[in-house]
């Protein structure tokens, strides 16, 4: 429980409270300014710490904002590291987009080591990720308020796993809604069409794409096809068990480059736990006949329920042992309250760092780079998710969107559009309902709020 005089920063000041778990512990925060001087006095379970900080003369309101809410928040993180003992691998930084912040700090200052470090507490660990990620995307990281990725969500799936954290339907429940979410899906595509100024990627996420059955799906593909100059074009297949020859016969013939094939693990006994429906074979057998056509993807799971730092390493291993141009590992994300967090052993602290340590050195040490990250809440650790490259064949789209450098004409229930002004300056989104059935009540407004967004 946290209560501060900065009222308006409250919900700031619990992210940094949730690094630490800090539910239990009555903390109080207090804030005075004098000239030049910031002052925050914490109070964590009747013990005080008192943080003075030197800030530049503020002329303006949104920079003043900027600097109190920042040393607020990491008096707050530096109280409670002193009090519980403990440090975070990112430090105070609770943002989903670490490597945007050091751009940022990189352009202001001409470098962001020192501040990640030295301020904001961020181990150096992490901001030698940021630095390799940073490197990575040279030549990819391009600001310009004309570039344009086109997303589209299909929101099905053949089962609902019990760890995700994404909108989506098992398209068995649902299936009363394809029909007609393929017709507002692809009346929103045509309507959106002429919104892209210069197209860098197109994405097909999800849920499942190929969940759809295949003629739904080249109805969609045959739409996308019109905007389609022959860029990266991702589909998130994703479950091995929905991937076969037909799908990908389709996805080829409409240009796809590169899809995901996505183990999450290689135990058998964690994927039917996960009622994923799928075994390490079905992996196997899907990567054998996307790999001939496609640049591929494999998404890996790091602390999922039941596994050890050795069914992680095993799942590692083998996913190297592939050699597919892509590897991204995920830490688990758990929402307090869902099925994971109460019915799930929790793993040993420090377990799910060791998986990601260790895949961080395995992957390099294979020719693979990191090439974007980000963060959640709830994230296993506080750590982060991390896409790897090998020889340099980066997915632009995941770069664009991590750092909100390009503007993304997005379609669907759950898409959120958004416009880039000033190389990221400012950038201003649209959302559209994450609810299936909302999605399609709405749809002819939901393309008109677009059509008027970008005016
Ligand atoms: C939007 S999902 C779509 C993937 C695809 N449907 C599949 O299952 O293969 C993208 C990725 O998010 C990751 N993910 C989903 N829920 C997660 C969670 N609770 N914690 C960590 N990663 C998660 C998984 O690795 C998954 O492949
Ligand atoms: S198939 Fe993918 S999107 Fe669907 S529930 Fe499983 S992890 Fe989530």
């Amino acid at each position: 429980m946290i209560d501060s005089d900065l009222q308006n920063f409250i919900p700031d000041l619990r992210e940094v409270e949730n690094l630490f778990n800090g539910g239990e512990l009555k903390i109080r925060h207090r804030f005075s300014m004098g000239e030049n001087k910031l002052v925050n006095t914490v109070t964590v379970n009747g013990q005080t710490y008192a943080y003075g900080n030197i800030v530049p003369e503020f002329t303006d309101k949104t920079v003043e904002k900027r600097y109190i809410k920042r040393y607020a928040k990491l008096s707050l993180y530096k109280a409670l590291s002193k009090f519980t003992g403990k440090d975070m691998p990112w430090g105070a930084l609770t943002g989903i987009r670490p490597t945007k912040l050091a751009y940022q700090q990189m352009e202001e200052t001409g470098e962001f080591e020192d501040f990640f470090i030295n301020v904001m507490k961020v181990s150096e660990n992490k901001t030698d990720l940021t630095k390799k990620v940073i490197n990575s995307q040279k030549g990819y990281y391009e600001k310009n308020d004309l570039n344009t990725d086109f997303f589209v969500f299909i929101p099905f799936c053949p089962s609902r796993c019990k760890y995700c954290s994404f909108i989506s339907a098992d398209i068995k429940h649902a299936s009363r809604f394809v029909d007609d979410y393929v017709d507002s899906l692809i009346e929103e595509i045509r309507a959106s069409a002429p919104l892209i100024k210069k197209l860098r990627s197109i994405y097909i996420g999800g849920g499942t794409p190929v969940a759809l059955p295949n003629d739904k799906l080249t109805r969609v593909l045959k739409e996308i096809d019109i905007i389609n100059s022959g860029v990266e074009y991702t589909v998130e297949a994703g479950r091995p068990d929905a991937i076969n020859a037909e799908n990908l016969a389709i996805l080829k013939d409409f240009g796809v480059t590169r899809i995901c094939v996505n183990p999450q693990t290689f135990s058998d006994k964690t994927l039917t736990l996960l009622g994923r429906n799928h075994t390490a074979k079905d992996v196997f057998t899907a990567y054998d006949l996307a790999k001939k056509d496609f640049a591929v993807n494999m998404d890996l799971i790091a602390g999922l329920s039941g596994e050890k730092f050795s069914d992680f390493q095993n799942s590692l291993d083998t996913a190297i042992s592939l050699n597919p141009e892509n590897i991204t590992v995920h830490t688990l994300c758990v929402k307090k309250g869902s099925y994971l967090a109460e019915e799930t052993d929790r793993l040993p602290e420090g377990e799910v760092e060791n998986m990601v340590e260790y895949s961080h050195k395995t992957l390099q040490n294979a020719g693979y780079s990191p090439y974007y990250l980000y963060r959640q809440k709830y994230m296993a650790g506080n750590l982060e998710n991390t896409g790897y490259a090998k020889d340099g064949k980066v997915c632009v789209y995941n770069i664009d969107v991590m750092e909100e450098i390009a503007q993304n004409v997005s379609c669907g229930a759950n898409a959120v559009t958004k416009r880039v002004f000033n190389g990221g300056e400012r950038i201003e989104r649209i959302a559209s309902p994450k609810d299936i059935q909302t999605y399609l009540n709405k749809s002819g407004d939901i393309i008109q709020n677009k059509l008027k967004f970008f005016e």
